[in-house]
């Protein structure tokens, strides 16, 4: 029986022959150096051609200098950016993969910063209260992007790129044109739909007199930009089949969201805290539009699909003639061909929590992946168990938490001996708790692998084993990895009253009351979290924080919904704040703006979230008694998931090597 049919069906797309219907969507991974194409893209993008994956979609090429943002975006118009991307092409036709440049200008919402310009966009209207207006783009401004859009093209084909995807999505400056929330124009640009389609159409008629009509050429498109004023599926259907009547468009890459720091953005990259069917109705929306229109162009899809059952569903049922996965991709470059081959189990599951991937894109670093810390360093870290190592050794993992396991899969797949002692009952240590809160539980799925790697590699586990040095030493490890972990701080006011950790609101929710007060001084992931689960509970919430925000160590992509679900569920969020006691039912604080006294009453509970504690009584021991060890995660510093399973692995790889 042929796994996965529908996806394992080739198709030819003008004249790109594509052997299944999974591709892997464009993503910017910020490997670019001086703007151009690095050996870090050609090394990431073989290992997902090697992969399985039909055809892969390059990260946004940038057309114009006012385009180019930070110096790891690439450029299609620099010197040099043919033979720069030619090695990519090479390497994913090394496995029979084709590749297709995503043709870009992100108009309004670029850092101007990095290149001292100003952004542009089709109306001086800005994409979020943090950024500057963008110029309204003259019509010579126009006549420069669309020279831009064309000699990218032909220099992205020249590289031996296989088809080209201009971007009309994702709030991008051809999107800012097409939607009323964007384009307030009042000239030929602007007002009806017939106008706002004129400069994207120019761009798209510009390139495909340049390329001619046998090259493949499609669109990517937002088609709901989840804006009150901004593009709709209907107002999709009809953009899309004017545009299908002025000019020869190949694919259209149905997307949704635009740039705008709101709700809409938060859609993009959809968190495991959405619905995937809030996002899923859209590419048949578009196809059977079009359809009925007798226009036949093949309809891709994307967001959220994790795994190729899903994507089998969805062509089976007509909804997309191909799917796109772009984070699953991230997180384990053989998702296609484990999953073809029947090893689902093995595949890293993208667990859509943004915390490697969006979140690095947003601080303009190379992205990585919470699962798969070899993101980005497939030159340098081969797949554990991939390379045969001369020495065999005995390594023993102190704690069973994330970098605990992860450590000691790697150091097992690598032929090692391993052992893990772990003081409770329990793997997965504090990460434990996070699918045990509402919206949370894709967390779930990545402790199942942990657990599943170990028991795959016979690794034996010891709970309830409180270490001292001299066990450790009488066990004869070669190496010992600590990865001891963290335990949350205690919040004592002065009244003598405790607040409740992070922790205990998730594991002993009868320690709460109605009315809950979360203080969180760190800004991260789990705190941020915890307002959602409390309130989805049926707790009355209020977020009190000591800045202007809370969450601020997520990111955008991630807050900006959040947010949203946040308010539907009447939390209130109380900026600069300060503890002063709890005393009876009433919350007393300072108001950091003016340092006056304020107080909240009928509180029943106060979450008081502080940055955990290293739990770290062996390091010193080990050192002294001469034993040789690596330390990982939070038992060097309390952080998140993100880097204790990197470091986790990186201490894995380790016992490999000579103390
Ligand atoms: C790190 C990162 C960078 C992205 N960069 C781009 C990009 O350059 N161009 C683009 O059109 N979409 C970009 N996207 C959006 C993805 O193409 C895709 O639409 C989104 O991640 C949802 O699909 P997924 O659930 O399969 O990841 C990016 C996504 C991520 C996670
Ligand atoms: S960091 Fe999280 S969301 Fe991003 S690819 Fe990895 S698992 Fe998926």
């Amino acid at each position: 029986m042929v796994r996965y049919p529908h996806v394992q069906r080739p198709i030819v797309i003008n004249g790109v022959a594509i052997r299944n219907r999974i591709f892997m969507p464009a993503h910017t991974t910020n490997f670019g150096e001086h703007h151009l194409p690095s050996q870090r893209h050609v090394d990431y993008h073989r290992e997902r051609a090697k992969g399985g994956v039909g055809a892969i979609i390059f990260e946004a090429v940038r057309v114009t200098k006012n385009t180019l943002g930070r110096p790891q975006g690439v450029a299609g118009f620099l010197p040099g950016c043919v033979e720069a991307f030619r090695r990519v092409a090479d390497a994913t036709h090394e496995h029979g993969v084709p590749l297709i440049g995503q043709v870009c200008h992100m108009g309004r919402q670029i850092e101007g910063e990095f290149e001292r310009s100003c952004s542009v966009g089709a109306s001086p209207i800005r994409w979020s209260t943090t950024a500057f207006p963008p110029r309204e783009m003259s019509r010579r401004d126009m006549d420069i992007v669309v020279d831009g859009f064309v000699r990218t093209s032909l220099n992205l084909l020249e590289a031996g790129l296989d088809g080209l995807e201009i971007h009309w999505g994702h709030g991008h400056l051809l999107q800012q044109f097409l939607s009323p929330s964007s384009n307030h124009r009042t000239d030929a640009y602007g007002g009806t739909i017939e106008g706002r389609m004129r400069f994207p159409l120019e761009v798209l008629l510009a390139v495909r007199r340049a390329i001619g009509p046998s090259r493949c050429m499609g669109i990517r498109f937002s088609a709901e930009e989840f804006l009150p004023d901004g593009i709709n599926p209907v107002m999709s259907v009809e953009i899309l089949e004017r545009a299908l009547r002025e000019v020869q468009i190949d694919f259209i890459h149905v997307t949704h969201s635009a740039y705008n720091m709101a709700y809409s953005i938060g859609t993009q990259m959809a968190d495991m805290g959405f619905d995937k069917a809030d996002v899923r109705h859209l590419s048949g929306q578009i196809r059977r539009g079009l359809r009925a229109a007798s226009r036949n162009v093949p309809v891709l899809t994307v967001c959220k699909y994790r795994d190729l059952a899903e994507a089998e569903a969805m062509i089976a049922a007509g909804e997309a003639d191909m799917v796109g996965m772009a984070r699953a991709h991230i997180a384990d470059p053989a998702i296609v061909r484990k999953s073809i081959e029947g090893r689902e189990k093995d595949v890293r599951r993208c667990l859509a929590c943004n915390q490697g991937c969006a979140q690095h894109l947003e601080r303009n670093i190379a992205i990585t992946c919470l699962v798969n810390p070899i993101a980005g360093r497939e030159a340098t870290w081969a797949e554990p168990g991939a390379i045969s190592l001369g020495s065999k050794r005995r390594v023993l993992v102190i704690g069973g938490g994330p970098a605990g396991c992860e450590a000691a899969y790697v150091a097992a797949a690598d032929g090692h001996q391993v052992s893990i002692w772990e003081r409770g009952d329990r793997l997965g240590g504090r990460l434990a708790l996070a699918p045990l809160m509402e919206k949370r539980g894709d967390f779930q799925s990545l402790l199942d692998l942990q657990r599943y790697r170990l028991e795959m590699l016979s690794v034996p586990v010891e709970f309830e084993r409180n270490a001292t040095a001299a066990e450790i030493a009488a066990h004869k490890p070669d190496f010992v990895i600590l990865a001891t972990g963290s335990t949350p701080s205690e919040f004592v006011f002065p009244s003598g009253r405790r607040g409740v950790t992070l922790d205990q609101a998730v594991e002993r929710p009868e320690l709460l009351g109605k009315m809950v007060i979360v203080h969180d001084d760190t800004g991260d992931w789990p705190a941020f979290s915890l307002l959602e689960h409390l309130a989805l509970r049926g707790h009355r919430v209020i977020a009190l924080s000591p800045l202007a925000g809370i969450g601020w160590r997520t990111t955008i992509y991630s807050t900006a919904a959040t947010r949203k679900r946040l308010r539907s569920l009447n939390v209130r969020i109380v900026p600069l704040r300060g503890l002063v006691d709890f005393d009876g039912e009433t919350l007393h604080t300072e108001d950091l703006s003016t340092g006056e006294a304020d107080h909240f009453t009928a509180v029943n509970t106060v979450v008081v979230v502080r940055t955990a504690v290293v739990n770290n009584p062996l390091e010193t021991k080990l050192e002294q008694a001469g034993i040789p060890y690596i330390m990982a995660g939070d038992c060097l510093a309390p952080r998140t998931a993100l880097e204790a399973i990197f470091e986790g692995h990186a201490a894995g790889r380790a016992a490999g090597e000579r103390p």
